[in-house]
């Protein structure tokens, strides 16, 4: 078949690239085969003059500005835009992980907050070319908020399986704000995603979970825009936060990509970076991949509460692939790294955190060594979860800003002033 084309990675089948199908009758998933493409220096050359001076045809979305190794063919494109997410550096951060070179790359800057709005753009265009007539997510949170965008934008009905009770409020909010038809199930998201597998098989909607490879398309260029904001000068160390594993995944695909197509020279390295509580892939990498763990999640960071993740054999590649690992940390941990990076001003959700909070404690394992770069992604927004928030600060004690109450007379000013 000529590429583009859809590659079953567990029994080899293929399809031609508009097929509607998002995952194999084998079980197994997708991948895109992308056609093979312009020497390096030449796409970089035109990734990065689109770059500097804009690029009208698609709104100057950081996604779309790679559009040849993405979703190739022609057809309308639904852009919010999104992309061109920033990256931070903070002296208070770097500190409290223990690691001066450190760079935070800000995901929850994309139209809805998180990342999920790359894999969206690409995924729902696709959807539209392909016929769809509607669209469904299972989600903790951020895909629900982000296809419910898009699908208004696309004029799609948009059902969405969320677990009841575990989504954070920003999350849900923006999924009825725009429109998308909401379930709340009596179940953990595993249980989502299995159930919105099949009502999507039954009914005929487009399933537009990480299970659909377009998905993980559109997130590669979170790794593309960042090699191209450090002059295609690879860090030595990635590290991202890992739920379903769709990242995880992408991630490998576009370094993968990017060194075939001579992007770049060489590889970072990706870490991977679960809750504890919620942490199938870790167990199963101290196990050398042999086995995969399927577990009862449960952590403060719901958008990574996640037990049996679907991408876990495209994200085990991409593990090996970089020579990469996996760690988790404790909600505590999470917290106090969600508090640092919030008080430096820049803010993100817990999940997001616990790619700081994995920096730190590789750090101190000695694997992240000094003169290492490290770039950590910040995947959500703080404002998704204002409930963590609010419940942290109403303590007292480290890293901890309780609000005061006064009457409205001065000297009750006067005496908060005069507080240590
Ligand atoms: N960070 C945030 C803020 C997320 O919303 C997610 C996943 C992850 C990290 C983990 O990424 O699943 O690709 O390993 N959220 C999904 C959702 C599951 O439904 O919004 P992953």
């Amino acid at each position: 078949m000529k590429a583009p084309y859809l590659r079953c990675a567990a029994c080899g089948g293929t399809l031609p690239a508009t097929s509607p199908r998002a995952d194999c009758r084998c079980g197994g998933l997708f991948d895109v085969v992308q056609r093979p493409l312009a020497a390096g220096p030449t796409l970089r050359a035109r990734f990065d003059r689109r770059r500097r001076d804009g690029d009208p045809a698609v709104q100057g979305s950081g996604v779309w500005r790679f559009r040849e190794i993405l979703l190739p063919g022609r057809g309308p494109v639904l852009t919010h835009p999104e992309g061109n997410t920033s990256l931070y550096r903070r002296d208070a951060v770097a500190r409290w992980v223990g690691h001066e070179d450190l760079a935070l790359k800000h995901e929850g800057e994309n139209p809805t907050g998180s990342f999920k709005d790359r894999g969206m753009t690409v995924a729902v265009t696709q959807a539209v070319r392909a016929g769809a007539t509607a669209v469904a997510c299972a989600s903790t949170g951020n895909t629900s908020a982000s296809m419910a965008a898009y699908a208004a934008q696309a004029r799609l009905p948009a059902l969405v399986f969320v677990p009841a009770g575990k989504v954070a409020a920003g999350k849900l909010a923006q999924a009825l704000a725009y429109g998308a038809r909401t379930l709340l199930v009596k179940g953990d998201f595993d249980a989502c995603l299995r159930l919105v597998r099949e009502a999507s098989e039954a009914f005929g909607m487009a399933l537009l979970n990480s299970v659909n490879p377009w998905r993980l398309e559109g997130q590669k260029t979170i790794v593309w825009e960042l090699l191209q904001q450090r002059g295609w000068e690879p860090p030595d160390w990635i590290v991202v936060p890992a739920g379903n594993l769709g990242n995880t995944s992408a991630f490998g695909k576009a370094l993968r990509e990017a060194l075939e197509l001579g992007l770049v020279r060489r590889l970072p390295r990706v870490v991977s970076v679960q809750a504890t509580g919620a942490s199938p892939f870790f167990r199963s990498y101290r196990d050398g991949f042999r086995r995969r763990y399927r577990v009862r999640a449960e952590t403060v960071a719901t958008a990574i509460r996640i037990g049996d993740p679907a991408s876990h054999d495209r994200a085990v590649r991409t593990i090996r692939e970089t020579r990469g690992l996996v760690t988790a940390v404790t909600d505590a941990e999470i917290l106090e790294a969600k508090a640092v990076v919030d008080a430096a001003g820049i803010g993100c959700e817990p999940a997001s955190a616990a790619a700081v909070a994995g920096a730190r404690r590789l750090v101190r394992e000695g694997v992240f060594r000094r003169g290492h770069s490290v770039v950590a992604i910040l995947t959500g927004h703080v404002l998704k979860d204002p409930d963590v928030v609010m419940d942290f600060h109403a303590r007292k004690g480290r890293h901890r800003n309780p609000p005061v109450t006064i009457e409205a007379r001065l000297p009750e000013v006067e005496k908060v002033l005069k507080r240590p």
